[in-house]
């Protein structure tokens, strides 16, 4: 009883001494004045703060893989472009590109074959042109809404589907969009190869330009090769969009012999080239559907009909008839 009376009054006395020292000890004494990432008492938060954006605190490890040295990696720019930039960046572009057209819509209506359906009609794409299309539209589409979950899924589904659900699905979704990503590259280089030869810049397409596309007034339409000058931005957005996506989509498949800096990048480049080409491809989807007479035909079955040709690629059916390889025959 004795004993434990005393070493309870000595224990409270040692209490007392500390915190009489600590207490009176000078402000800088207590705090390292300035961060030493190597002195046992520093503390991740006065780290972090020391830490300018881009830095990296590594260790000493003795395991053949260095990226595990890394303590703090650099990334937090990343993760805030990651986070918010990216989401608001595609947020715009999207519901932006949809805004528009909806307001083109309101004004302009559905673009109509001025002259009416001909009854005849013109092999406007063969069946290798609309695989190499559909290869890459349908593997497209896909990616970009197993893509768009990547940004949004978890702030829009979570609170829909629950945790685990948006979980399960967001796991799929994963390997759903590092598969298909391998038919988009098959399709954006059948798409080159079959368009590349249609689609080089010329004279005429700044006259398109210039006239608007005849896009915003009825009756009017410049003459246009076998891709006028929207289409062939269209192409060459593809051609090399998808190619910077493809490119940047394998370096984070398989991210081997690199930095994690490196994979920062290329996912940074990845995200603005998905958005820029989402927001391209809404409009294209609509003027070749819904938005224009007798477009989605070229891509159905194939056949346009002759007055839709002649009004939106003029030139393209002169050249046809000249060569005498122009497909045609009275529609059923
Ligand atoms: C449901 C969505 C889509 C529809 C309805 C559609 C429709 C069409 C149509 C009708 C054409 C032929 C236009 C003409 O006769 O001149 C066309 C061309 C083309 N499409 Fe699509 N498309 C869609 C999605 C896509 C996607 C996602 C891509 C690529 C990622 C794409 C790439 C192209 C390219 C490169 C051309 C040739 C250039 C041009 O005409 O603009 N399409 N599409």
């Amino acid at each position: 009883m004795k004993t434990a009376l005393s070493q309870f009054i000595r224990g409270g006395f040692a209490a007392l001494l500390l915190a009489f020292i600590v207490t009176t000890m000078p402000a800088g004494a207590q705090q390292p004045s300035s961060v030493n990432p190597t002195a046992q008492s520093v503390k991740e938060d006065q780290l972090l703060r020391a830490l300018k954006p881009g830095d990296q605190l590594t260790g000493r490890i003795s395991i053949p893989d260095p990226k595990a040295a890394s303590l703090i990696q650099p990334g937090r720019d990343w993760r805030s472009f990651n986070q918010e930039t990216l989401p608001k960046l595609g947020t715009y572009a999207v519901l932006g590109m949809l805004l528009l057209l909806a307001l083109f819509y309101m004004l302009r209506g559905k673009i109509r074959i001025d002259a009416g359906p001909s009854g005849q009609k013109i092999l406007r794409f063969n069946s290798v042109e609309r695989f190499a299309h559909w290869t890459t539209a349908t593997s497209f589409i896909i990616l970009a809404i197993t893509g768009a979950n990547i940004t949004f899924g978890k702030t829009l589904l979570t609170p829909i589907m629950g945790p685990e659900a948006f979980a399960a699905w967001a796991q799929y979704a994963k390997y759903i969009h590092n598969y298909v990503g391998f038919a988009f590259m098959v399709g954006v280089l059948l798409v080159f190869l079959v368009w590349v030869k249609d689609n080089m810049p010329a004279m005429a397409d700044l006259k398109w330009f210039a006239a608007g596309g005849g896009l915003l007034s009825k009756g009017h339409h410049p003459p246009a090769k076998r891709f006028n000058g929207g289409q062939k931005i269209v192409f060459w957005s593809v051609v090399i969009g998808g190619f910077l996506l493809s490119l940047s989509g394998w370096y984070l498949v398989f991210p081997y012999n690199t930095t994690l800096a490196d994979v920062q990048w290329q996912a940074t480049i990845h995200g603005v080239a998905a958005f820029v080409l989402i927001a391209l491809m809404l409009a294209h989807a609509y003027i070749g559907s819904i938005g224009m007479e007798g477009a989605f035909d070229a891509m159905g079955s194939g056949e346009v009909d002759l007055n839709w040709a002649k009004e939106h690629h003029g030139l393209w059916v002169e050249e046809e008839m000249k060569k005498g390889t122009a497909h045609m025959h009275p529609a059923e």
